[in-house]
């Protein structure tokens, strides 16, 4: 089944709250963005936000430049209608971050939570690891939390690739300055626990 197709699926048939990697708050993202980017006006990019709630969180921390992309448009509506009027603050994006281009916008942090780990061709990882290259400004931030060392094999009857800090930084390569990284415990509704890394880097300059 094409990627769209498949998350289409997920989002039409599965309440928001009813999907493994749900949270009511992405804490840690939202911690390690306002450690990274304190500044209100960066420009900020969820990739693949799904129906989380991050962009709530960042807009009432007052941020002032956020766009978010996802591969469903369900998804996207949905989290338009939760923000209401507030959605006319955000850049909305539709589309596969592998074969997508943000054209002249720049970002000052790029956020993926449990996007990348899906990209089990390494070229899909090479045209992401580029359009990163492209999209973020130069010291601009790079924030990913995939499956850790000791997370699930799969997510969403999808086959994933699981990492350590030192594995995923290869993958993004000496453009990026590796610069901290987090091993966490994801509560899935269901109950179960999944390990989850968060890794940062710097884009050099
Ligand atoms: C496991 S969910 C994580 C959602 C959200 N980041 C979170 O942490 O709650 C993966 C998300 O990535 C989106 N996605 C998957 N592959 C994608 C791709 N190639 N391009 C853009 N979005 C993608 C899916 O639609 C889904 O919303």
């Amino acid at each position: 089944m094409p990627k769209a197709d498949h998350w289409e699926n997920v989002y039409r048939n599965k309440k928001f709250d009813a999907v493994s990697w749900y949270a009511p708050h992405l804490g840690d993202s939202l911690r390690l963005i306002e450690q990274l980017c304190p500044d209100k006006t960066a420009a900020i990019v969820d990739i693949g936000a799904g129906e989380s709630t991050l962009v709530d969180d960042l807009l009432n921390h007052h941020y002032l430049d956020l766009s978010v992309l996802d591969i469903s448009s369900t998804a996207i509506e949905f989290t338009k209608q939760r923000l209401g009027a507030q959605a006319a603050q955000v850049g909305w994006h539709v589309g596969d971050v592998t074969q997508y281009d943000f054209g002249s916008k720049k970002f000052d942090l790029w956020h993926d939570r449990a996007v990348f780990h899906f990209l089990t061709d390494p070229v899909a990882r090479q045209v992401y690891v580029e359009l990163v290259r492209r999209s973020v400004k130069p010291g601009g931030y790079v924030l990913m939390a995939t499956f850790g060392p000791n997370g699930p094999l799969q997510c969403s009857g999808l086959e994933v690739v699981r990492y350590d800090d030192q594995q995923l930084h290869h993958v993004f390569g000496d453009n990026f300055q590796l610069m901290g990284s987090e091993l966490t415990e994801h509560h899935t509704p269901m109950g179960t626990d999944q390990q989850f890394l968060y890794c940062w880097c710097q884009v050099s300059h």
